[in-house]
């Protein structure tokens, strides 16, 4: 049975000033009607699925449960954290809780900050990763490159096998130099992010390469109820847990790695340069959103929480007006917006 296990413990900071703290990117509205949670949650329809399991930080608890409630999403568990600990940690913690259920689903495990466009490919890629993580490898979805992006893994592909290649690589955020090797050598796809194995494969997988964080996160799950609809974790087992990515503690480790291709419109919404890529622009190619004026400006995005902001020759700029900060940073500089998040939080 595949149990859908969707990560939306990230903070979302290169989305800074709409992202914040207490309302991260996952549970915002950024492309459509939906939240980003939301729009992950619906694209489950059609697939034979248990109820999703979603794992966040406990402060959002109510913003999860709510969102879930609000598109009828009522059969669901989630999972708290009392702190992010990255992706590696949040895995393990929903493959114990199905061990706990003596269950051993194959998890599909998904972040809640994406946007496919097409469902019934993203299906497809489903089905044909249901065999091979039944087969106990560790099923990755590959997207086609189409720039030398430093934010996202990369997977060298090995031989071809039905529906799939085998790993020969995984790199995790490469620097741009080594980037622009891979596309060039045309033999790599990004990593989506998003993965396939049996929870009793990951675990085995973990307690090889990263058994400190294995016996945290067993510690954190030892005297919890996997049946709750809020899953809470012993805090002091799970504050003591290393902080790391399933990328880089198990991925790039792993000798049973797979790749299915994935064609299906996907993007990351992890920055405001990927939102504007991928939402429609007027005919000078700028996004607007709210009580936006441009005058002879072009390529650039601009939001609008509260009043009117108007730009006059501006080009591949991101301008973001909220109620209390205003965001004005050039396109191609986006991924370093995480560091005025960090000044902030260094001062306070
Ligand atoms: N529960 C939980 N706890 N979720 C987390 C945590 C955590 O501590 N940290 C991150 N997440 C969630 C995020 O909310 C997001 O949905 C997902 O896990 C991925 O985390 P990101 O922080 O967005 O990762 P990334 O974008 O830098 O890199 C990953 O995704 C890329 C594609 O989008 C990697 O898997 C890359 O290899 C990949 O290319
Ligand atoms: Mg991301």
């Amino acid at each position: 049975m595949i149990l859908p296990v969707i990560m939306a413990g990230g903070t979302g900071s290169r989305l800074w000033p709409l992202s914040r703290d207490l309302m991260p990117k996952q549970f915002l509205k950024l492309n459509g009607a939906d939240t980003m949670l939301q729009a992950t949650v619906k694209r489950l329809k059609n697939l034979d699925a248990l109820p999703p399991l979603v794992i966040c930080n406990e402060e959002h608890r109510f913003i999860a449960a709510e969102q879930l409630r609000q598109i009828n999403q009522l059969d669901h568990n989630i999972i708290l954290e009392p702190v992010g600990r990255n992706t590696a940690p949040a895995i393990a913690l929903a493959a114990l809780a199905a061990a706990k259920k003596s269950q051993d689903p194959l998890l599909l495990v998904l972040a809640a900050d994406h946007v496919i466009a097409d469902t019934p490919a993203f299906e497809q890629a489903v089905a044909q990763a249901q065999q091979l993580a039944k087969n106990d490898k560790l099923v990755t979805f590959g997207i086609v490159p189409t720039h030398a992006e430093t934010g996202y893994g990369y997977i060298c592909r090995g031989e071809a096998t039905a529906n799939a290649f085998a790993v020969k690589r995984f790199v995790e955020k490469p620097d741009a130099a080594t980037a622009e090797q891979y596309i060039a050598g045309g033999d790599y796809y990004w990593n989506s992010g998003m993965f396939m194995f049996k929870a009793s494969r990951y675990l085995a997988e973990l307690k090889q390469h990263r058994p400190d964080i294995y016996e945290a996160c067993e510690q954190a799950m030892a005297e919890v109820d996997p049946d709750l609809d809020f899953i809470r974790v012993n805090k002091e087992a799970f504050v003591a847990c290393p902080d790391d990515s399933v990328d880089y503690a198990v991925m790039e480790k792993t000798a049973a790695a797979v790749v299915v291709p994935l064609d299906a419109g996907w993007s990351d919404v992890g920055s405001w340069s990927s939102l504007w890529d991928i939402s429609s622009k007027d005919t000078d190619g700028n996004v607007c959103n709210g009580d936006v004026l441009n005058v002879g400006s072009k390529n650039n995005y601009v939001f609008a929480e509260t009043g009117l902001v108007a730009t006059v020759g501006l080009q591949d700029v991101v301008v973001v007006q909220t109620k209390d900060a205003v965001l004005v940073a050039a396109k191609d500089k986006v991924q370093d917006i995480k560091k005025v998040v960090q000044q902030l939080k260094a001062s306070g």
